[in-house]
């Protein structure tokens, strides 16, 4: 059993957008991505929309063949592997619960139709018997069984979609903004409710989130994603309090403050410009159309991500200028 559960290595993921057969044009929605999971660990992954946080869960799944790189699992290339023994230990909960469960199924056949796909239960009591365990696992109970997915709340079905995760038994799941769609009053719940079911069944997490605030609190290290590319990643409190690349920062300053003597104090980085469009990123820094310390470097250089302390990874060219 290899420590490093998950790797990537400079893992592209481009998807065809039109052009002529002779021109064609790519979204570079992952652009070379290398990162690692250890097992037990959560990776917490932030980042606008666009930036690619969906499409590096899902290809780390092999829900998407990757146009170049590799990924291991376990310490296996499994780039190109057959996946079928691979599903059962790699699993994902959706951000929306409402389009991710199928309306004319009920919750037990939900959970069910995984358990039956990879035979792990010996007969209708054993497959009864383990629904029933897994949805009380998530807080729910077996006469939530037999109804349909329109008969919960958004926070009970998200639940439901955590039970259909877990009924193989996982080693890793994606979660891909699993409480942005749910009511801001229930999500501290289901985030306790991951961090729960991480410490009882030792589960691998790469969390992905919109913003830190989400993401500080489970995740051990953080990467920050802009543009298909990771910017700046480290360990979670090392990266919220000495963040060094703009764009982090400017992603701390957007963390609320409950105090509001501190919130008066702190300066907010408002962003200007809008993300560029990853078909055609721009030449070198491709965050040089928004960022203030923007050189002549960052017009032709692409910045490469370097260790700046232990373990502290950031991808610019003029860190000694930003304050
Ligand atoms: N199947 C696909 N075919 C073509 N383009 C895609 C596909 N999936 C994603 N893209 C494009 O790739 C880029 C990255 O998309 P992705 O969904 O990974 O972003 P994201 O960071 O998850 O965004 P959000 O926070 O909105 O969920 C976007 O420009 C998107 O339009
Ligand atoms: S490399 Fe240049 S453009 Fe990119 S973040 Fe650093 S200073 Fe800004
Ligand atoms: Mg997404």
């Amino acid at each position: 059993m290899a420590d490093r559960l998950v790797e990537t290595r400079d893992l592209k993921m481009y998807f065809r957008a039109g052009g002529s057969p002779f021109k064609p044009k790519f979204v570079k929605a992952v652009d070379g991505i290398s990162l690692h999971i250890d097992r037990g660990e959560t990776l917490g992954l932030v980042g606008e929309s666009g930036c690619g946080k969906t499409t590096i869960g899902r290809t780390i799944l092999r829900l998407y063949d990757p146009t170049s790189g590799k990924i291991y699992y376990d310490g296996k290339d499994i780039t190109k592997a057959k996946m079928f023994p691979y599903r059962r230990k790699m699993q994902i909960v959706f951000q929306d619960p409402y389009a991710s469960l199928d309306p004319r199924m009920t919750v037990g056949d939900i959970v069910g139709e995984a358990i039956d796909i990879h035979k792990l239960a010996a007969g209708k009591k054993e497959r009864n018997d383990k629904i029933i365990s897994l949805l009380e696992r998530v807080g729910l109970n077996s006469e939530h069984s037999n109804r349909y997915p329109h008969e919960f709340s958004g926070g009970q079905r998200q639940r439901v979609g955590i039970a259909r995760a877990l009924a193989v038994d996982p080693e890793f799941i994606v979660c891909d903004e699993p409480i942005s769609a749910l009511d801001v009053s229930i999500q501290a719940q289901v985030i306790n409710m991951f961090e729960e079911l991480q410490e009882s069944m030792g589960l691998t997490y790469l969390f992905i989130a919109h913003d830190l605030s989400v993401v500080k609190h489970i995740s051990d290290r953080i990467g920050v994603m802009y543009l298909g590319k990771i910017v700046e990643l480290a360990e979670s409190n090392e990266l919220i309090f000495h963040s060094a690349h703009p764009y982090t920062k400017s992603l701390i300053s957007a963390i609320p403050v409950a105090d509001p003597r501190l919130s008066r104090q702190r300066k907010r980085i408002i962003l200007e410009g809008d993300v560029p469009s990853p078909v055609d990123p721009p030449s070198g820094c491709r965050f040089k159309t928004r960022c203030r310390y923007a050189t002549q470097r960052c017009e032709s250089q692409d910045p490469k991500l370097q260790e700046i302390g232990p373990g502290h990874f950031v991808a610019c060219h003029n860190l000694d200028m930003v304050e």
